[in-house]
């Protein structure tokens, strides 16, 4: 398929046991592009996160996903991540006796990219990532989010994102939890990630806030499994002020739950998946 630089999700469907959640969604995100994804609560934004990035239990149902020609959902999760594919999950997962620093040196040799690089190397590289987002660096010494507030999980996953250099990051509201000075960091250091290194950005949020700083291309709205509006920046402005029912009832859709669903508001942490990275080991 030549070289075509694209994460192309194309009338991806899937469910969540018995649930069909995503009814057919399309989305593309092009290298230094931001896309916004916003949509009422149990819309489906972190289940097409984790459908992107493998997660065990949620199953495929129809459509596809590519990233740079490469069939992501062909792979397993980490050759995602080496794909490029980079995720900040809405709930970072807490991983006791393991600290950052740990994860991003293993991510980093498993990339393959520079199997010489040092854990040295890592660490200044993390020390950098650290002062730009303003984060205190005895964090990157402590075992991963465990005991850390909801704020300093997302500069964790900033400092991954940073540290990491995938060419697309899906971002599930990197925004939760940060305080005013903390989100206009994290923010300013995605918008320097697309700038500089032409980073792909697909933002799931709830707030205009985020996307002063990151500069969102496109703002998709996500409603009962389906993008159901697409706009520029006004869009997200007007959604901040009015709500979602009249943007919705103008794109012909409801603020309806996708059919099946029958508990809204969780995030399927009680979906007993078994064998799954993602979950938090202490649950
Ligand atoms: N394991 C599950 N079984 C059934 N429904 C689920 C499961 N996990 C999530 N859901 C439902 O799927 C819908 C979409 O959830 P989610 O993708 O987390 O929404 P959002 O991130 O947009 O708030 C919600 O209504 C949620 O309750
Ligand atoms: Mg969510």
């Amino acid at each position: 398929m030549g070289d075509e630089r694209v994460l192309r999700i194309e009338g991806l469907c899937a469910r969540v046991g018995e649930a069909e959640i995503l009814h057919g969604v399309d989305l593309e995100v092009r290298p230094g592009e931001v896309h916004a994804v916003m949509g009422p609560n149990g819309s489906g934004k972190s289940t097409l996160s984790h459908v992107l990035m493998g997660r065990p239990g949620y199953e495929v149902t129809g459509g596809s996903v590519t990233l740079d020609g490469v069939d992501l959902l062909a792979l397993p999760t980490w050759q995602r991540a080496r794909a490029g594919l980079f995720l900040a999950l809405q709930h970072p997962t807490e991983v006791p006796g393991v600290s950052l620093e740990s994860v991003v040196a293993e991510a980093t040799r498993q990339s393959g990219e520079e199997p010489g690089e040092s854990t040295h190397d890592v660490h200044d590289v993390l020390v950098r990532e650290a002062s730009r987002i303003g984060f205190d660096k005895r964090f990157l010494a402590r075992p991963l989010n465990v005991d850390l507030s909801g704020g300093e999980k997302k500069r964790n996953e900033t400092l991954m994102l940073g540290a990491l250099g995938r060419s697309y990051a899906v971002l599930d509201e990197i925004d939760s939890g940060l305080d005013v000075d903390a989100l206009a960091a994290v923010s300013r250091r995605i918008q320097e990630a697309t700038d500089e290194d032409g980073l792909g950005v697909l933002a799931i949020t709830h707030f205009s806030r985020l996307l002063d700083v990151l500069e969102p291309d496109r703002v998709h709205v996500l409603a009962a499994g389906r993008i159901q509006a697409v706009g520029g920046p006004e869009l997200a402005e007007r959604l901040e002020a009015e709500g979602y029912a009249g943007v919705l009832a103008e794109a012909g859709a409801s603020v309806g739950l996708p059919a099946g669903v029958t508990h809204p508001g969780d995030d399927g942490h009680d979906a007993g998946f078994g064998e799954d990275p993602f979950a938090d080991p202490l649950a």
